[in-house]
């Protein structure tokens, strides 16, 4: 058993309380290898923004649980070395077990998600509790998740989505003991957010998703006066990295994602934890594939892995200053 205390990682408690109160949403980006936890690391220092860094269970499987647990609680030394203590915490995402929320628990996470999204409702208040009435002897914080996100990835799937009901929440959360509720506006995870058809296509034939669901989150803070509120499915899917991508061999198809103006309208309300992990897959794939194409004979992976870092610690900075609102509130 190790306690994230000692790793010098935090639960998101104080960082919601401060988020919500600041009008800002804290970033939560994914992470499966070290570039991906360099560029995260040095980009919210450099900007001084509280994070959450986040490993699904596909993560976990990739690289190795023991070894990504080392890596955030040296990322907690690499902020230092950089000069900045800034808060960073460990967090479980998309948990789909009490199993696997419990193990993490045990290893040092700061902050799991218990998502019984997909189950019944009744289900989905038993699995949570069960998690909160054990992360909570830790110390350990605890998102669950109401309704449910559309899009297909490794480990998270679902083909239809389903709005969040705001007359659930609070039976949800006095019933289970969340610290935060993820909920279901119209947001999707994936590279490919909606479906043509869903869209209307501007001037320049790029795809203009729907609006997210502003109404739905209103009815829910009004429920849940100051209760933090989560957002998967929040990348925006730069085109000018579609562009690069297919310029350069690749063939994404319709990809589009959440415009940035609507996210930082929602990190203005009670939405304090902002989910980003496609757009570092974006900008990484980008990168590489540019230079695959332009640098033939290079073999040297830190010569294409360096540039898709110094392109992610970008995007990051990009996120925390001008879509979040995160930045200078470590
Ligand atoms: O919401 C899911 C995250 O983007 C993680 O994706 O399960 O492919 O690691 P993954
Ligand atoms: P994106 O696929 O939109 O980046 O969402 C990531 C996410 O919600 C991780 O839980
Ligand atoms: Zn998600």
């Amino acid at each position: 058993m190790v306690s994230y205390k000692d790793l010098g990682l935090v639960n998101t408690r104080e960082m919601f309380k401060k988020a919500i109160n600041g009008g800002y949403a804290v970033p939560a980006f994914n992470f499966n290898n070290m570039e991906q936890m360099q560029a995260i690391i040095s980009a919210c220092v450099e900007c001084s923004s509280p994070v959450i860094l986040q490993v699904s269970s596909g993560a976990r499987k990739y690289a190795n649980q023991t070894l990504l647990r080392y890596m955030a609680q040296g990322a907690v030394e690499y902020a230092k070395e950089l000069g900045k203590n800034i808060p960073i915490c460990l967090h479980l995402d998309h948990g789909n077990s009490f199993e696997l929320c419990k193990s993490c628990v045990d290893m040092g996470f700061s902050s799991v998600m218990i998502d019984g999204s997909s189950l019944p409702y009744d289900e989905n208040v038993a699995l949570t509790k069960k998690v909160v009435d054990y992360a909570h002897q830790f110390d350990v914080t605890v998102e669950g998740e109401l309704g449910v996100l559309a899009g297909v990835e490794d480990e998270v799937s679902a083909e239809e989505a389903h709005y969040t009901r705001p007359e659930e929440v609070i039976d949800f959360v006095s019933k289970t003991g969340v610290d935060s509720l993820a909920i279901s506006i119209g947001t999707s995870h994936g590279a490919n957010k909606f479906k043509p058809e869903q869209c209307t296509r501007n001037a320049d034939g790029v795809l203009v998703p729907p609006p997210l669901r502003f109404d739905i989150l209103e009815a829910i803070e009004k429920q849940l006066p100051g209760f933090p509120i989560v957002l998967h499915g929040s990348s925006s899917v730069p085109q000018e990295y579609v562009k690069i991508i297919n310029t350069h061999g690749g063939a994404l198809k319709d990809a589009v994602g959440i415009p940035e103006e609507q996210l930082r309208q929602a990190a203005k309300s009670a939405v304090c934890k902002i989910n980003i992990d496609s757009d570092g897959r974006l900008a990484m794939t980008a990168m590489i594939r540019k230079i695959f194409v332009e640098q033939p004979a290079e073999f040297d992976p830190r010569k294409y892995l360096g540039p898709a870092r110094d392109e992610l610690k970008k995007l990051y900075m990009h996120k925390c200053e001008n879509v979040l609102g995160s930045a200078g509130k470590a």
